[in-house]
């Protein structure tokens, strides 16, 4: 069947209101549980001994005073671990990148600082860590690579490609000469830090041994499908005998994309025992696997004086771990946002000995962002030119890097009512020319853009005899608001009210879904949930018109609509049928259906679809202490049709407060001499707090897509990308100074 989503059919009532979230009252009365609040009658618990070196290898160890701990179940090392699968290849889980996977307690070597080394298991959480404490490890040390800078002289082309990573687009013109003969010339290096991810949440899995010998896996993970697949293959199990849940999540900024080691551990410790086992990780831990690694950036831009871009080169050099070759998109960004004939895109990795990085909240497009919008900034006046000016007079309608026009981009009115909002007519462009008692006060803006992408991804839905619709999938809805917005795309389907709407992710036992990031859950879940339900909508439709006297007799499908409950011929409500009198008078107990969601190919063939947005950032700078506030932001976003203002607007004030701990706060700092991360929690580690956030204004700028039926692009990701950008251009019209190193922390300002 045919199923399309028909303008008759269906009022807006909940899809594109402030619906607050359906999940909201379980996660504050503390309902909703979360991967390592799971119990089991016989659960024991696993504490992991980390590495204390960054490379090298395990001389010795010895784990007999631990063993003899009572209440000590077992301590596993790579001495004594349970053999799992020998091919590297079953541990590739959905989101992997190239490369041979980490496997917790494989060999003696060590490859990074943080690395399991034992799984201390006990009676109870307390006698683990204790028992931890006394496990005794004899290092071989080897110095460890960890300084990019160092390193970027040997940095490579991966020879292998990430799946759904663009490399970067073959140069087109000349770009070197064009630079050379541009009569406006800027050339800078960006700098920015490693960044870890932090969410509330730490890693945790707690691993099930049911009566029958199956698993039930709780997981800290973005979507159980990968949890799944990955403990059935790298465990050799056959897929029923592994169910995954993970209905919430505390936070995952990509960091539960990739199932981690605790996941591994505890799963190798139930087997092995043959009772069940949660590992969850300490927030020192946190730092012992994924981050965003920090790029060493070049950018150089060639113009006329008018301020039209005649060249632009733009390199990065990123770090990866020694044994994948983790790759984003950092690059191809300036390609797409400007329209030059000479252009050259480049992109290298260097060996490292950390842990693997990866995605986090808009992987490559925060960190080539950065530098592209920043050197756009210096651009500016190096041309004399307003900075919005200057992006308008290199706009592009279509993406030069695939030769194809966006389905959208609403990126000019963005920049309008953005600009609008904040003022930025009044702005004097002079820097240092505007102050406030002892603080200099500066005006920055840059652009925003983020892909919109759209994945496969099924949903099933049930309607009951009682009217109550159940809808859901395996997708996660990590914090941005999933359930709110699969409730609303259902309820407004078959015209219910949203309390006869029931939404059940995180389940590997519903439809079959990806897990969820890269800002596609919206387009590809929300799609296959309106399918299931249109189906289910026809199906009741056909009931209700083969009814006895029925008043929808002679009537099509595309001339009802659902509403309140009932079918009714649209204009004319005395013609309607309440859907529970359908499923009852004819005897049907229930109505089901599965949607099938997939990219638009021929929307593909024709169109690139991306997300935008204009930020407009203010900064107050006390030059004496070198202090910079962030005291007001306006990011004016495209991002297609907003399924619900409510959590739209949180996705982007939250991407927003990432930016900003991005710019001024946050910083992973390795100490080379030991190859490790020595700011490892959330006191050394600043992340902004309430008094670093003030005004924040989130505008959405209509905009009409059609890359999938419902018309969304997305919207986790977009809100933090550029916001680095515009506050450290702030920055600069602030001081003077323009400062290429982020975070832009009080010693680099005096
Ligand atoms: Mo996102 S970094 O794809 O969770």
């Amino acid at each position: 069947m045919t199923v399309q989503f028909s303008p008759a059919a269906g009022r807006d009532r909940f899809v594109g209101s402030a619906v607050s979230r359906v999940d909201g009252p379980a996660k504050v009365t503390g309902l909703a549980k979360y991967a390592g609040e799971f119990a089991a009658p016989d659960l024991a618990y696993g504490v992991v001994v980390s590495s204390a070196i960054a490379k090298g290898s395990i001389r010795s160890i010895d784990a007999s005073v631990a063993e003899a701990v009572p209440g000590v179940i077992k301590v596993i090392t790579h001495e004594n671990r349970p053999a799992t699968s020998d091919n590297p290849e079953d541990y590739q889980d959905a989101v992997a990148p190239p490369g041979a996977p980490f496997q917790a307690l494989a060999t003696d070597r060590i490859v990074f600082s943080g690395q399991p080394v034992a799984l201390v298991v006990a009676e109870d959480f307390e006698t683990a860590r204790y028992a931890a404490s006394l496990v005794r490890v004899d290092y071989g040390v080897v110095a460890p690579r960890t300084d990019l800078a160092a390193q970027a002289p040997e940095s490579y082309d991966p020879p292998m490609k990430r799946a759904g990573i663009k490399p970067p687009p073959e140069p087109w013109g000349d770009a070197e000469t064009a630079f050379d003969a541009a009569e406006i010339r800027v050339n800078g290096q960006y700098r920015m830090a490693d960044e870890h991810h932090n969410p509330m949440e730490p890693h945790a899995s707690t691993v099930v041994v049911e009566k029958d010998g199956t698993y039930t896996v709780y997981d800290k993970i973005q979507g159980v499908s990968n949890t799944h697949d990955y403990i059935a293959s790298a465990f050799g199990l056959k897929p029923e005998q592994v169910r995954v849940l993970n209905p919430y999540l505390g936070g995952g900024f990509g960091s539960g994309l990739r199932p981690q080691y605790q996941l591994f551990l505890a799963m190798l410790a139930a087997k092995d025992l043959g009772r069940s086992v949660r590992v969850t990780l300490t927030r020192d831990q946190m730092w012992s696997f994924t981050y965003r690694s920090e790029a060493l950036q070049t950018v150089s831009l060639g113009a006329d004086r008018s301020g039209k871009l005649t060249a632009l080169k733009h390199d990065a050099v990123q770090g990866t771990s020694s044994y994948e070759d983790y790759q984003e998109v950092v690059v191809n960004w300036s390609g797409v946002l400007y329209d030059c004939d000479n252009v050259k895109l480049t992109y290298s990795l260097a060996k490292l000995d950390t842990p693997t990085p990866g995605d986090m909240r808009a992987p490559g497009a925060v960190t080539g962002v950065y530098a592209i919008e920043t050197a756009m900034d210096e651009l500016a006046y190096a041309t004399g030119q307003d900075p919005i000016q200057l992006r308008l007079k290199n706009y592009t309608e279509s993406d030069p890097t695939e030769e194809k026009p966006f389905g959208s981009k609403a990126l000019k009115e963005c920049f309008r009512e953005g600009a609008e909002r904040f003022g930025w007519s009044r702005r004097n462009p002079q820097p240092r020319s505007m102050r406030e008692g002892r603080e200099l006060v500066g005006w920055g803006m840059a652009t925003g853009i983020w892909e919109s992408m759209m994945m496969q991804s099924s949903a099933h839905a049930v309607l009951t005899a009682d009217g109550r619709l159940e809808v859901g999938n395996q997708t996660g809805d990590i914090g941005t608001g999933t359930y709110t917005i699969l409730t609303q795309i259902a309820a407004d389907t078959l015209g219910l009210p949203l309390d006869h709407v029931t939404t059940k992710l995180g389940d590997t036992q519903l439809a079959k879904a990806p897990v969820a990031g890269g800002s596609w859950t919206a387009a590809s879940s929300g799609t296959a949930v309106m399918k299931a339900c249109r189906d289910i909508a026809e199906q009741a439709f056909k009931l209700a018109r083969g009814m006895d006297n029925s008043p929808l007799a002679n009537v099509d499908f595309e001339r009802v609509v659902f509403s309140n409950g009932r079918i009714e011929l649209a204009g004319d409500p005395a013609k309607s049928v309440a859907l529970t009198d359908v499923l009852k008078a004819t005897g049907t107990a229930k109505l089901e259906a599965t949607g099938e969601a997939a990219p638009d190919k021929d929307f593909a063939k024709e169109y690139e679809a991306y997300t935008h947005s204009a930020i407009f950032v203010e900064v107050k700078i006390d030059e004496e202490l070198g202090q910079v506030r962030c005291t007001r932001v306006v990011s004016a976003i495209a991002a297609g049709k907003i399924l619900n203002l409510k959590t739209a607007r949180s996705q982007i004030l939250g991407g927003i407060v990432m930016g900003v701990g991005s710019a001024l706060h946050e910083e992973s700092m390795l100490d080379h001499r030991i190859g490790r991360f020595m700011n490892h929690n959330l006191g050394e580690y600043h992340v902004p707090v309430n008094a670093d956030i003030h005004d924040i204004d989130v505008i959405f700028v209509d905009e009409e897509d059609k890359a999938n039926p419902l018309g969304v692009k997305g919207l986790g990701e977009i809100g933090i990308v550029g916001v680095a950008a515009a506050i450290s251009n702030a920055v600069f019209h602030a001081t003077g100074k323009r400062i290429r190193h982020l975070p832009i922390t009080p010693d680099k300002i005096l």
